[in-house]
C-alpha cells in the first residue's frame, strides 16, 4: 500500500514533533495530526509558530516550513482517520489512578476510545500504528475492537514506538538510532509493515529500520526505558556511596563509562530522573511481570523507581540538614523546574518533589525555570494533593530573573542542567544571598571549586 494520508491522533509531545518531521521528509505524504484538546490544536496552528505548545529546540523552523503545506493540526478526528490509509495512535497511556493496578499499571482508557473511533468510523481498509508506549500485547485487544465492526474493513495492527527523548526530539527523530516495527507474521502483516518502513525510509538508512514480530516490538520499548533508569539509579545508588567515602561520582562514571562494554551515555548522577516515561513504564513493566507471576522479576525492576524516589527524598533531606536543621520562612531559590533541560515539559520532574519537601518544612520557595511558568508550577504541587492550592501558592515565589529569584535567599538548589546557569555572575548572586550562601548542585554542572572561592559552601551529588 502506498501511503499519501496519514493521521496521527495525538497532538503531544511525541505526536506533534514526530509528525512534523515525516511531513518535512515526506512532502508527498499529507500528515494530519488531530486531538481533542481544542486549545492544543490552537497553540498548533498559531500564526507565531512560537507559539507551538511544546518547546523543542529546532522544532518551530520545522513546523513553519511544513504547516500547510503538507502538515496539519485540527479537531476533526473523524475526517482524519477516514481520509488516512496509516492512522498513528499517540495519545497518553498514564498510569492508572484508579481500580485494579492503580498506582502501576498504565491506563489503556484513551487507547482504547481510539480504536474504537477509528472502528466506528474507517470506511476503507487501513494501518493502525501503535505509536504510545504499550503494555505488551496490547495489540491483542486493538484487534479484538477492530475485527469486530462488521462492516468488511480490514485492518493491520503495527507497533512503531517512539524512542525519541525531550529536549533532543528534533536531533532523535532526525538521526534515530534504529526505527523498530513489529508487525504479523503472516503475508498481510508484512505488507503493512513495509508500508511503513518506506516512508521511513525517506531518510532513516533501511540499516537502522529494525522490523519484528509485534510482541517484540512493545516489550521492547518498556525494556529500552528500563535499562536506561537503571543506569541512572546505579550511578545514583553509587552517588551516595561516594559521599560517605570521598570518591567522587564524576569521576567514577567516567572510570567505568570507559570500559566499552559499559559505554560512557547515561551516567550522570542527578537528583533523580523524571519525565513522563520512565516512572510510568517501569511500574507497568512491574506490573506486567506480577500478572505473570514473576515477583523476581517484578522486584528486581521496582528497586529502580524506590532507588530514584530515595534519591529525590535524599537531596530534600541534605538541603534541610545543611541548613541547620530549619528551613522554616527560609527563602530557597530553585533554579530549574523542567525535569530535564532544553524542554518546558515537567512531568514527574524532581523539582516537584523536592519542593514539596521543602514547604512541608515551611520553606519559601522562589523558582527559576526559563521555559516554565508559575501557572505549571503550581499546577503541579496541586496535583500531589499534599496541601491547599492557596498554601502552595503562598510557598511559592516567582520573579522576572534568576538574579532576582536568587536575591536574600538562604540556599540556591540546581534542579534542571540549563546551560544558562553555568555563565551566571556567581559572584554577582552571592553577593547578594543571606551569608553562609549554599548551593546544592543537583545536576553537578556547576564549578564547585570556583563557587567555593568565591565564598559559597558548595554541596555536590555523589562527591
Ligand atoms: P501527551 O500527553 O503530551 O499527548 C497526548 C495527547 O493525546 C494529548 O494532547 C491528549 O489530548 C490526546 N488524546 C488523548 N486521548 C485522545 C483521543 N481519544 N482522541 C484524540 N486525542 C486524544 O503525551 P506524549 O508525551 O506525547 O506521550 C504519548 C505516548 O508516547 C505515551 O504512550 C508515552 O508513553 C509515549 N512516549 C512519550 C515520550 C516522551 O518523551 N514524551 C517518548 C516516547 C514515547
Ligand atoms: C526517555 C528516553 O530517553 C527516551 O528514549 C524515551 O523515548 C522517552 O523517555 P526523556 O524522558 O524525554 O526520554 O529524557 P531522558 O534524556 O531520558 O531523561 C530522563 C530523566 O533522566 C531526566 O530527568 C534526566 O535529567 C535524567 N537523567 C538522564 C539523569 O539523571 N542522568 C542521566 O545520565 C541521564
Amino acid at each position: 500500500m502506498k501511503i499519501t494520508k496519514i493521521c496521527c491522533i495525538g497532538a503531544g509531545y511525541v505526536g506533534g514533533p514526530t509528525m512534523a518531521i515525516i511531513a518535512q521528509k515526506c512532502p508527498q505524504i499529507q500528515v494530519t495530526v488531530v486531538d481533542l484538546n481544542h486549545e492544543r490544536i490552537a497553540a498548533w496552528n498559531d500564526a507565531d509558530v512560537n507559539n507551538i505548545p511544546i518547546y523543542e529546540p529546532g522544532l518551530s523552523e520545522i513546523v513553519k516550513e511544513a504547516r500547510g503545506r503538507n502538515l496539519f493540526f485540527s479537531t476533526e478526528v473523524d475526517q482524519a482517520i477516514d481520509e488516512a490509509q496509516m492512522v498513528f495512535i499517540s495519545v497518553n497511556t498514564p498510569t492508572k489512578t484508579y481500580g485494579k493496578g492503580k498506582g502501576m499499571a498504565a491506563d489503556l482508557k484513551f487507547i482504547e476510545l481510539c480504536a474504537r473511533q477509528i472502528a466506528k468510523v474507517s470506511k476503507s481498509d487501513k494501518i493502525v500504528v501503535e505509536k504510545s508506549t504499550l503494555p505488551v500485547r496490547t495489540a491483542e485487544a486493538i484487534k479484538s475492537i477492530l475485527d469486530n465492526t462488521g462492516n468488511g474493513v480490514k485492518f493491520q495492527i503495527l507497533s512503531n514506538p517512539e524512542f525519541l527523548a525531550e529536549g533532543t526530539a528534533v536531533q532523535d527523530l532526525l538521526q534515530p538510532d534504529r526505527i523498530l516495527i513489529g508487525g504479523d507474521t503472516a503475508e498481510e502483516g508484512q505488507k503493512a509493515i513495509q508500508a511503513l518502513v518506506e516512508v521511513y525510509a525517506n531518510w532513516v538508512p533501511e540499516d537502522k529500520i529494525l522490523t519484528t514480530n509485534v510482541w517484540s516490538s512493545e516489550l521492547s520499548k518498556l525494556t529500552a526505558n528500563a535499562f536506561l533508569a537503571q543506569r541512572i539509579s546505579s550511578i545514583n545508588a553509587m552517588s551516595e556511596l561516594c559521599e560517605k567515602t570521598g570518591a567522587n561520582v564524576n569521576e567514577v562514571a567516567k572510570a567505568i563509562g570507559m570500559d566499552s562494554r559499559i559505554g560512557s551515555k547515561f551516567l550522570k548522577a542527578s537528583v533523580g530522573f523524571g519525565g513522563s516515561c520512565f516512572q510510568k513504564d517501569i511500574l507497568n513493566l512491574v506490573y506486567i511481570a506480577k500478572s505473570y507471576g514473576l515477583n523476581e522479576v517484578a522486584d528486581y525492576w521496582e528497586q529502580v523507581i524506590i532507588m530514584n524516589d530515595h534519591q529525590k527524598r535524599r537531596f530534600s533531606d541534605t538541603i534541610v540538614r545543611k541548613l541547620y536543621n530549619t528551613v522554616s520562612d527560609k527563602k530557597i531559590a530553585f533554579l530549574g523546574w523542567a525535569f530535564k533541560k532544553d524542554t518546558n515539559d515537567t512531568r514527574e520532574s524532581a523539582a516537584i518533589y523536592v519542593a514539596d519537601d521543602l514547604i512541608s518544612e515551611n520553606a519559601k520557595i522562589a523558582v527559576y525555570d526559563p521555559k516554565v511558568t508559575r501557572k505549571k508550577i503550581l499546577a503541579d504541587l496541586d496535583y500531589l494533593e499534599s496541601r491547599s492550592a492557596e498554601a502552595n501558592a503562598a510557598h511559592i515565589l516567582s520573579f522576572q530573573t534568576a538574579y532576582e529569584t536568587c536575591e536574600g535567599a538562604h540556599a540556591i538548589a540546581i534542579l534542571t542542567e540549563w546551560d544558562e546557569f553555568i555563565s551566571y555572575d556567581w559572584q554577582k548572586i552571592y553577593n547578594s544571598m543571606q551569608k553562609p550562601a549554599f548551593v546544592f548542585d543537583g545536576r553537578n554542572i556547576l564549578d564547585g571549586p570556583a563557587l567555593e572561592k568565591i565564598g559559597f559552601i558548595y554541596q555536590a551529588i555523589g562527591s
